[in-house]
């Protein structure tokens, strides 16, 4: 289990040159199937909208998650594999609503772009603070006037669980300025044991002793996350 002070160190790697301006990646996808006539078309394109962000966030941070690996840091590594976990739990939740009112999702590629650990993760801190003050608002909003309450909640889930990351980025930032190398070699020295909440996604690093924060399900639906391995080709 690590201590506040040991994911203080997590979220300033994640506020490190927080200004780049590289954020081409993640990028939203649509579905283009006609949802005219079924009883909530403007929910199911905004879950697909959902859906679809949330899948690109899951393939970029498994991505990370190998290039982490490769480049020595196993800690950042569990880090992304367990943000992963939470984005491919959220797109799960959507996937299953957009079934449930009559309609599918088509697979489809996207792209994925990574550079190095270092910018993988300003990138992320960036994506996932567009969440939050951007694109889970919109939704939100747009969603709740069709009245479809399973929806407008676990939208609500995916909001929140994205706002545990950004409280993470706010608390550290004055660690910002130490050098990326430095606070590195600080993280891979430590031992990180990460839970996710399978309901909502919630995720957190210390074994959960109350009910989820986000949904309220009880520490039983929390998932102790592994450690991810280097794939071999
Ligand atoms: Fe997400
Ligand atoms: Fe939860």
């Amino acid at each position: 289990m690590i201590s506040r002070r040991q994911l203080l160190y997590f979220s300033a790697l994640l506020s490190c040159s927080y200004a780049i301006s590289n954020i081409g990646c993640f990028a939203l996808s649509g579905d283009n199937s006609d949802d005219s006539g079924l009883q909530y078309p403007l929910t199911l394109t905004l879950l697909k909208e959902a859906y679809w962000s949330e899948m690109t966030a899951f393939r970029h941070y498994d991505e990370y998650i190998q290039k982490a690996l490769s480049e020595g840091y196993a800690n950042i590594a569990y880090l992304f594999s367990a943000l992963s976990i939470s984005e491919k739990i959220h797109a799960d939740n959507y996937k299953s609503l957009i079934i449930s009112l009559g309609s599918s999702i088509k697979n489809k590629e996207t792209d994925v772009s990574t550079k190095n650990t270092q910018k993988n993760l300003n990138i992320a801190a960036i994506k996932e603070l567009e969440k939050i003050n951007k694109f889970y608002p919109e939704i939100i909003k747009k969603i709740s006037t069709e009245s479809h309450d399973p929806s407008i909640i676990n939208c609500m889930y995916s909001w929140k669980s994205h706002k545990q990351h950004v409280a993470m980025i706010r608390d550290i930032k004055k660690y910002s300025s130490i050098f990326f190398g430095i606070l590195a070699e600080k993280i891979e020295k430590m031992n990180p044991n990460y839970y996710v909440c399978i309901i909502c996604g919630s995720t957190v690093d210390e074994k959960p002793e109350i009910p989820c924060e986000i949904c309220n399900y009880n520490v039983s639906h929390y998932q102790n996350i592994d450690r991810p391995l280097l794939k071999t080709l």
